[in-house]
């Protein structure tokens, strides 16, 4: 496993000498940050070793090396999902790989349901903690002493220095965000409303099939994590409608450009 990343990552390093110091991915229908990047080099995820291909609508599936302003900065646009049936190392694999590259911190963003009613589709959440129900721990199996300890500390997953000087940059930009904690299913069913009852109770304030992975191999990795959710729907039985994912997709469109100038204003402010 430590030496396919590391064959990923001496690809890369053969192909750029940027050292990128903060990572970012990119969830459904959110990769247009990349257009801002001055990209040095673009590659699909089908070119890296040991990298698998997503196969979701609005996922696109390459990774960027370049510069956001004078920032030297990897982006992983699109990921590859549980659901998909990717075994939990390939899922979060390329986030080990853009780890070892040696980004200090990583922005990691997704589409999300809202499950707290006083938010609305739209809105930008940043991740103040998860909650994993993805049936699964992704770290589940041998350790990788050469990444992390066995037992990693989940205290601040998502430290709350990232989270104010967010909110700092948010509101120089005139950008609204709340802020909320997490919750990761396997999907690929979206919920019912007696779970997202059920989620509410526990605390969760938007759902989701995603994130948890990775940001459970940055915690192995001792490495920060910004998150953000675009709430693009509410969650199920909130409202007398169905979900489906061209709503999520339709709502990304909408708040593109908030989202992007969000994520910018980050990446300019590091
Ligand atoms: N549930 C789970 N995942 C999602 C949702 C949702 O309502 N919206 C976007 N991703």
């Amino acid at each position: 496993m430590l030496k396919s990343v590391d064959t990923a990552v001496s690809f890369i390093r053969s192909r750029t000498s940027i050292q990128p110091a903060v990572g970012v991915i990119l969830g459904s229908g959110l990769g247009n940050v990349v257009e801002a990047i001055e990209g040095e080099i673009s590659i699909p995820y089908s070119e890296i070793p040991g990298a698998r291909a997503s196969t979701v609508a609005g996922h696109q599936g390459r990774m960027v090396v370049g510069r956001a302003g004078s920032l030297p900065v990897v982006v992983l646009q699109g990921r590859v999902h549980f659901y998909e049936g990717h075994e939990m190392h390939d899922v979060m694999f390329l986030a080990r790989v853009i780890g070892r590259l040696g980004i200090k911190r990583l922005i990691v963003t997704n589409a999300a349901g809202g499950i707290n009613t006083s938010f609305k589709p739209g809105d930008l959440m940043l991740i103040s903690d998860h909650i994993n129900m993805m049936g699964m721990n992704p770290l589940r199996g041998p350790n990788i002493d050469e990444l992390g300890v066995r037992f990693p500390d989940m205290s601040e997953a998502y430290p709350e220095s990232l989270r104010s000087e967010a909110k700092k940059v948010a509101e120089s930009l005139g950008v609204m965000v709340q802020e909320g904690v997490y919750l990761a299913l396997s999907g690929p069913t979206y919920e019912t409303p007696a779970e997202i009852r059920a989620f509410r109770t526990l605390g969760a304030d938007a759902v989701g099939m995603s994130t948890v992975p990775e940001v459970i191999a940055m915690s192995h990795m001792n490495i920060p994590v910004l998150g953000i959710s675009c709430i693009t729907n509410m969650a199920a039985g909130i409202l007398k409608q169905k979900l489906s994912h061209q709503e999520v997709m339709d709502t990304t469109a909408r708040v593109e450009k908030e989202f992007t100038t969000l994520v910018l204003g980050l990446l300019a402010r590091v």
